[in-house]
């Protein structure tokens, strides 16, 4: 009986140790902070980002085109696509142990992609839907190059942060665990952005 509780207590220091080292690793990677570290969407927040994909994925007669950049273990993505086989959706993530989460629950999907990379170096000029958990500065470094890269009509549903270089079509409360957070959804107009 001892032998046992002293195997589940070794087992439990070293998975906090892997989980530790791996935040360390991902911390770094995010150029400490700059870049949003992984953690799965959670909360109202969640439900929100979900329901607004939700509205605009059901109205649409044509097929759309849905980029999740940082899809992290896929909470957004892996059900959106789930429920509309009729659109497709692509997903970014450079966090190999999210990522590697993600494509085990994509693999019987058939209208999604993901890729392990850096999302600042793609293109998305045929997105028709964006979804983001960014950053203050990496919207304050990247933002503009974010909005510009966008075709005119894109949606843009962002987690948490707004998009300063944007003005919000919908700033909807979603207070989740005690923090007061929202979630902005902007229409990419080119002819305003171009003032
Ligand atoms: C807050 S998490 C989003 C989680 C995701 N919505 C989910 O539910 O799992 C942000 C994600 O963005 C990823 N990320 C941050 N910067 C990135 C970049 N430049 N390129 C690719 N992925 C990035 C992180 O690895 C992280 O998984």
């Amino acid at each position: 009986m001892i032998d046992l509780v002293v195997c589940l207590l070794l087992l439990l220091g070293i998975s906090a140790c892997v989980a530790e080292v791996y935040f360390v690793v991902a911390y770094t990677h995010s150029d400490f902070g700059e870049y949003p570290p992984f953690f799965p969407s959670f909360g109202r927040m969640k439900k929100v980002c979900l329901s607004e994909a939700r509205k605009i994925l059901a109205e649409s007669k044509k097929v759309l085109k849905i980029i999740d950049l940082g899809c992290g273990s896929g909470s957004l993505i892996i059900p959106l696509a789930k429920e509309f086989p009729q659109h497709e959706f692509y997903g970014y993530d450079w966090d190999v142990v999210p990522f590697s989460i993600a494509s085990f629950r994509a693999r019987r999907i058939k209208n999604v992609q993901l890729f392990c990379t850096d999302y600042t170096k793609i293109k998305y000029d045929n997105a028709d839907v964006i979804l983001i958990f960014g950053g203050k500065k990496l919207f304050a470094n990247w933002g503009d190059k974010l909005v510009n890269g966008l075709k005119d009509g894109a949606i843009v549903i962002s987690e948490a942060f707004a998009i300063p270089q944007l003005v919000p079509e919908q700033e909807i409360d979603t207070p989740s665990y005690g923090m007061p957070l929202k979630v902005y959804t902007y229409r990419i107009n080119k002819k305003r952005l171009a003032k």
